[in-house]
């Protein structure tokens, strides 16, 4: 695997290849690698030739007192994995290879980032669009593949994509869990003993919602009440939303009609985790 740290050496690379009519797939992520990554790796391996990654902490994406500092870093033990599972290219640049001035321009998709995430990290998403357009604009990949635990970023990337006219496909890949149905996240890592139990009330609460919703419970408001109250019965967790939401729209559902979202946020001691439940009702 090649390890580029540049944008001319990125760019360089993507050249030689592009005259060989390789199919490229990438998975940009912020390193702290896990299986969930792996996977993404691993899809990105079945749907292109060649499999590109980039590991890149952005500090845009993260406001003022967010763990941007202590956020995991491990670029050899990134570096192996990636190698492992059969990626050809790591891209890990630096912040001022990426950022070598302030950005002047804003990425802004207010219509899918007025809830969920986007209401309580104010300026999140036009931190992850910025650097996602910016590391498409250099990969120039054929299709970028992203985790369905981000739901809302997928979301917003889909849409910034189709509106841009950016010539890539963007694939949302399922979230890959522990045993215990915890979702795989970098974030995991902060976790205690007791936090790391108490985590699984996440999953728990979105298999009751999704319960409730095959058993026939069509109100938005009652399958979002179901969700808070599995929360609050964890006594490490501190609910931040529940929310079930037209997949699409992120829009909240009065009455619920063929696909559904569950998605929450909870804190576990000061660890953010969030998680979601596609849900199809007839
Ligand atoms: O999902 C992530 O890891 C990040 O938000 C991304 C897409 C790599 C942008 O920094």
């Amino acid at each position: 695997m090649l390890t580029v740290t540049t944008i001319a050496g990125v760019r360089a690379r993507r050249e030689e290849v592009g005259r060989t009519g390789v199919r490229i797939a990438f998975v940009p992520t912020m390193g702290a690698l896990h299986d969930g990554h792996l996977a993404l790796v691993r899809r990105g391996r079945e749907i292109a030739d060649e499999v590109w990654a980039s590991v890149f902490v952005n500090p845009a994406q993260f406001a003022p007192g967010e763990d941007f500092a202590r956020y995991p870093r491990d670029l050899e033990g990134d570096r192996e994995m990636l190698a492992a599972a059969g990626a050809s290219v790591l891209f890990a640049p630096a912040t001022k290879e990426i950022f070598p001035r302030p950005p002047a321009t804003v990425i802004d998709l207010p219509a899918l980032t007025g809830g969920l995430c986007g209401a309580q990290r104010p300026g999140h998403f036009r931190g992850v669009a910025l650097v996602v357009a910016k590391l498409l604009n250099i990969v120039q990949p054929h299709v970028a593949v992203f985790g369905a635990k981000d739901w809302q970023q997928g979301a917003v990337i889909r849409r910034m994509v189709a509106d841009l006219d950016m010539p890539v496909r963007i694939e949302v890949h399922p979230t890959v869990r522990e045993d215990d149905g915890l979702a795989r996240s970098s974030r995991n890592a902060y976790l205690d003993v007791d936090q790391r139990r108490a985590a699984v009330v996440l999953h728990r609460a979105l298999q009751r919602g999704a319960g409730a919703a095959a058993a026939g419970e069509r109100r938005g408001a009652a399958l979002e009440a179901l969700l808070a109250d599995e929360v609050s019965g964890e006594p490490l967790a501190r609910l931040e939303y529940a929310a079930a939401v037209d997949p699409d729209t992120l829009q909240p559902l009065e009455n619920v009609r063929g696909r559904l979202l569950l998605a929450l946020a909870v804190r576990v001691g000061a660890t953010r985790l969030i998680d979601n439940l596609l849900v199809e009702v007839s």
